[in-house]
């Protein structure tokens, strides 16, 4: 039986100093637990596995070999970012699969929310089979599972990143974060030396962009939810929101509007802005974003964004709005 309970005696992870020890403490035992056996890892750039790809880089080097799926629902900049740090720059081994096309082809069409999302889960599963397939001779999966998700689970094992593989395909879990709550994942990503941008982001759905693109996703949509997210998050960081706030994104709705630009009629998207904070999603509370600052947010999504001519402002607490609009 798998111990899945947080040792009474562990210290809360806060300072750098106690980030260097268990740092310490996970090298030796993932050495221990692997050898030199290769390590799966599926990185999303997440900060769970994010982390978990780091230490292990750190423990075992080129024996992790981390894939990166770009499922075409990630925000701007993101399976670069990846890339960047990653190989770039921990020279990890990371086998990069561009899946965009595969995963929209098998959304079209699809409107309801839970499909959609049943849809996205069941490929991405797919997709990581198929390469771990690829790979022989791999015994352990490294998964980001953290407390708050074993906790969660309750009696039942919890996998964080994918769960659902096949039966054949079993691997001995590797799950160095298992005891650490958020806060102290952080603590050990910037220690590590991971960008600031990846250790503190904001929660980001599985399912990704797809959830905010509402309806049947089209390509001409998904490029407007993730410009005008860019977009907010530039702004949000610029007038020192970012890490204030605690989720912020976009939406696009599967209507068109009628507008005038330069003079002439158009009729394309709306854009709305969601801007909440709460402490565990299961209420939450609206930002009050400045006036000025909606209206230069406004300005830039309808000048820069093709194909959107209004921005709202979704002033909808939860309840009754829910955090995301699917
Ligand atoms: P709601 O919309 O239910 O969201 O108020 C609460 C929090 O959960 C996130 N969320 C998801 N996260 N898969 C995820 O991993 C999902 O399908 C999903 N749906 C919502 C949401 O972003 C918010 O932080």
């Amino acid at each position: 039986m798998e111990n899945n309970k947080r040792p009474e005696s562990m210290e809360r992870i806060s300072t750098e100093a106690l980030a260097k020890s268990f740092i310490d403490e996970q090298i030796a035992a993932v050495k221990k637990q692997v050898g030199d056996k290769k390590v799966l890892l599926a990185l999303s750039g997440g900060v769970d596995s994010s982390v978990v790809a780091a230490l292990l880089i750190k423990a075992i080097g080129k024996n992790l070999v981390c894939v990166h799926v770009n499922h075409g629902l990630l925000r701007k900049g993101e399976p670069e970012q990846v890339v960047e740090v990653f190989r770039n720059q921990m020279d990890a081994n990371l086998v990069y699969v561009d899946a965009v096309d595969r995963f929209l082809d098998k959304l079209k069409g699809v409107a309801e929310p839970e499909m959609k999302r049943k849809i996205i889960g069941a490929e991405f599963i797919r997709v990581f089979e198929e390469e771990a397939r690829k790979l022989d001779g791999i015994e352990f999966l490294a998964q980001g599972t953290i407390y708050p998700d074993i906790l969660e689970s309750g009696p039942v094992k919890a996998h964080h990143n994918v769960g659902g593989l096949p039966e054949d395909l079993k691997f001995e879990l590797v799950e160095p974060l298992k005891f650490l709550f958020k806060d102290e994942v952080r603590v050990v990503g910037k220690t590590l030396g991971l960008p600031d941008g990846m250790v503190y982001r904001q929660p980001f759905p599985g399912p990704g962009l797809g959830v905010r693109c509402l309806g049947a996703i089209t390509r001409d949509r998904l490029e407007c939810v993730r410009e005008s997210d860019a977009i907010l998050r530039e702004e949000f960081m610029k007038n020192g929101l970012e890490g204030k706030v605690w989720q912020y994104f976009t939406v696009v709705p599967d209507f068109k509007s009628v507008g005038v630009k330069a003079g002439k009629r158009s009729f394309e998207y709306p854009v709305i802005l969601r801007a909440v904070n709460t402490v565990d999603a299961m209420t939450a509370t609206v930002e009050d974003i400045p006036f000025p600052l909606l209206e230069h947010i406004t300005d830039r999504i309808t000048k820069e964004v093709k194909g959107v001519n209004r921005v709202l402002y979704d002033l909808t607490p939860k309840p009754c709005g829910t955090i995301e609009w699917e």
